[in-house]
């Protein structure tokens, strides 16, 4: 008979084995000689096919580089990074992208943008007719998901953030990327549009079954989108903890003012403030007032 602790190991190397995404012992580091820092100290993470996961920590804690290392984006120098039963060495696309800025095209329309990237492989692979029309129809159904059928021929000068950062997600997803990579892809919106954002990224989650890694500095944002939320710590840039988000895969809003959400989100937040080494310096702002006096006295 198995004691259960040994059960949970076996379990929790069985969920290692079956990862989408696999880091173990994964080391990084930035600039040589003194200047050499820590940027991925052995990172170990395993993230389930179709799992979302939502990155949080410190400024500077390795979030954006950890998930730059996951697309191939920049390369690791210690560990094993495995993306569906292969050793990473670059980008692909099996792994999509979305920044914070969106970078669409200005000169394309909006539907030539979400289709762009198909048309180069299209291109590029000497694909069939019939492909490209598949594809006309798959950017058609992501634009209306999207909300942005009735902007399909317009410019992306022509439209908000909110919608400009909607056309680079249905591009992103245009591929049917089993893996969505986003670093705070919502961080210059408005807090309302946020909010849709939020919504319309977990139903793509459900409808496409896309594994997600999400980097946000916004923790509600976290708890709200995450599975589970990993809390990096800074210097030398690693993973404090795991948190599990006790909330089904259905989200509604008001589920952020559930006593356990806002007691995990109470609870990272602290982990986030203790491992920052940032805190407000009372003494400092106090001088600084002082010294305003003074100047508003002469
Ligand atoms: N190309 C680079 N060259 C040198 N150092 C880098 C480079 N990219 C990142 N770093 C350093 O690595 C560390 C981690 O950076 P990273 O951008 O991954 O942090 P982050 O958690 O995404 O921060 P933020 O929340 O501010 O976006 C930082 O100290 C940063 O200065
Ligand atoms: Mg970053």
């Amino acid at each position: 008979m198995s004691h259960p602790e040994h059960a949970q190991a076996a379990g929790a190397a069985d969920a290692h084995a079956q990862a989408h995404i696999r880091c173990s012992g994964l080391w990084k580091h930035y600039g040589r000689g003194p200047s050499r820092m820590t940027a991925l100290q052995a990172v170990d993470l395993a993230i389930a096919p179709n799992e979302f996961v939502t990155l949080v920590g410190a400024s500077g804690c390795g979030k954006s580089t950890l998930l730059r290392t996951i697309g191939g984006l920049e390369s690791h120098d210690a560990g094993e990074l495995v993306v569906d039963g292969r050793a990473v060495d670059g980008p692909g696309p099996d792994r999509a992208m979305v920044f914070q800025h969106y970078s669409l095209y200005p000169w394309l329309t909006v539907i030539d943008n979400i289709k762009f990237s198909r048309r180069l492989a299209v291109h590029t692979q000497d694909r069939s007719s019939a492909d490209v029309e598949a594809a006309s129809g798959r950017a058609d159904a992501l634009l209306r998901l999207m909300g942005l059928g009735h902007v399909a021929h317009a410019y992306p000068g022509q439209l908000s953030g909110g919608m400009q950062q909607r056309v680079a997600i249905a591009r992103a997803l245009m591929s049917r990327p089993p893996v969505l990579l986003m670093d705070e892809p919502f961080g210059a919106l408005d807090a309302q549009t946020r909010e849709v954002m939020h919504d319309l990224i977990l139903h793509v989650h459900r409808l496409e079954r896309t594994t997600i890694v999400f980097v946000t500095h916004d923790v509600e944002e976290a708890l709200y989108l995450g599975q589970r939320v990993v809390l990096m710590a800074p210097r030398p840039g690693r993973i404090d903890s795991i948190h599990a988000v006790p909330l089904g895969p259905r989200r509604s809003q008001d589920m952020k003012l559930a006593p356990e959400f806002v007691a995990l989100k109470r609870e990272v937040l602290a982990r986030i403030r203790a491992t920052s080494g940032l805190q407000t310096d009372h003494e400092l702002l106090e001088q600084l007032s002082q010294a305003a006096t003074l100047d508003q006295t002469r």
